[in-house]
């Protein structure tokens, strides 16, 4: 059973200033809910309840989101609004636990942070920038994955060339015996993963996209890599070298992704799950539509 989850949050979102200037990131609204909502609930829908955020200077707001308000409830009460006390009590039944990366050492540090709350359990790292479609199975998918190999799994999802140096890139194999519901050349052996490379370096166009199926053994291997691309501490350079004791699966994901840490990933997120709400769908159809008519 997977149980625990880690989001780290402690970047300081220097693509989206000056907004995240004072803000969390994290904490930008898709509609109604912060980001890192979305990532929650992705968990939740797969029944992990026990969350480790990675938080950093200013980022006081993601406890405050996630703990109760009492007088806030009061007041809603006072009002009649039910449906509202539902909706801030929506993580109740999940634990939610705070760890402070004090230097930007990376992701790879970011995860390392976490290793005495883990244990030796199995575990999720959501990297809270992307967000998948919330219709989406791509989580309960890699769980899936997960239980039946024993092995760790990352999210894969071709990108264009001019993206790949953006991304930790895989050099990987179809694996065909696999026979769940899912399209066997989804599931890729990796060979090799690097962080970032130039196109020219690049073994395929198959980037890591930010949700990762991790096993405990992944700690000892974050305690002995040396800083890599950028000077940080990089999950990428650890899963590559976790490559030489086990098997390491990547999963290609055909679904819809949103890159919200990026300006216009986020605006695109914010449309298309605007359209998936049922109370604004037909009037945003109506709205963009006549808005492409007039441009
Ligand atoms: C991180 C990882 C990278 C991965 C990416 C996915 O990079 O280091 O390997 O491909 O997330 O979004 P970041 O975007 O934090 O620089």
């Amino acid at each position: 059973m997977l149980r625990k989850a880690i989001l780290p949050a402690a970047g300081m979102g220097t693509r989206f200033l000056p907004v995240t200037k004072a803000s969390p990131k994290e904490m930008l609204p898709i509609v109604d809910k912060p980001l890192i909502q979305y990532s929650v609930e992705e968990c939740e829908r797969c029944g992990i309840r026990e969350f480790i955020i990675i938080t950093g200077k200013n980022k006081r707001a993601i406890e405050d989101h996630f703990d109760q308000f009492s007088e806030l409830e009061e007041v809603l009460k006072q009002k009649g609004l039910d449906n509202l006390i539902e909706e801030i009590n929506r993580h109740d039944e999940s634990h939610f636990a705070y760890i402070r990366q004090s230097k930007p050492l990376g992701l790879g540090h970011a995860i390392l942070c976490a290793k005495a709350f883990v244990k030796d359990e199995p575990f999720a790292v959501l990297l809270g920038d992307d967000i998948i479609d919330p219709d989406d199975t791509l989580l309960m998918d890699m769980i899936e994955i997960y239980r039946k190999y024993r092995s760790p799994v990352v999210a894969l999802q071709e990108v264009p060339d001019d993206e790949v140096s953006k991304y930790g890139i895989v050099d990987g194999e179809p694996v065909i015996d696999f026979d769940t519901h899912n399209n066997p050349k989804q599931l890729y052996k990796i060979n090799a993963l690097i962080e970032k490379p130039r196109i020219e370096d690049a073994p395929s166009n198959l980037a890591v996209i930010g949700r990762y199926i991790l096993t405990a053994d992944i700690f000892d291997v974050l305690e002995t890599i040396k800083p890599g691309r950028g000077g940080e501490y990089q999950l990428t350079d650890a899963l590559n070298m976790l490559l030489s004791n086990r098997v390491v699966y990547g999963y290609l994901f055909k679904g819809n992704r949103y890159d919200a840490g990026d300006k216009f990933g986020f605006l695109k997120a914010t449309i298309e799950l605007s359209l998936k709400r049922p109370e604004f769908s037909e009037d945003l159809k109506k709205y963009v539509k006549a808005l492409a008519g007039r441009l």
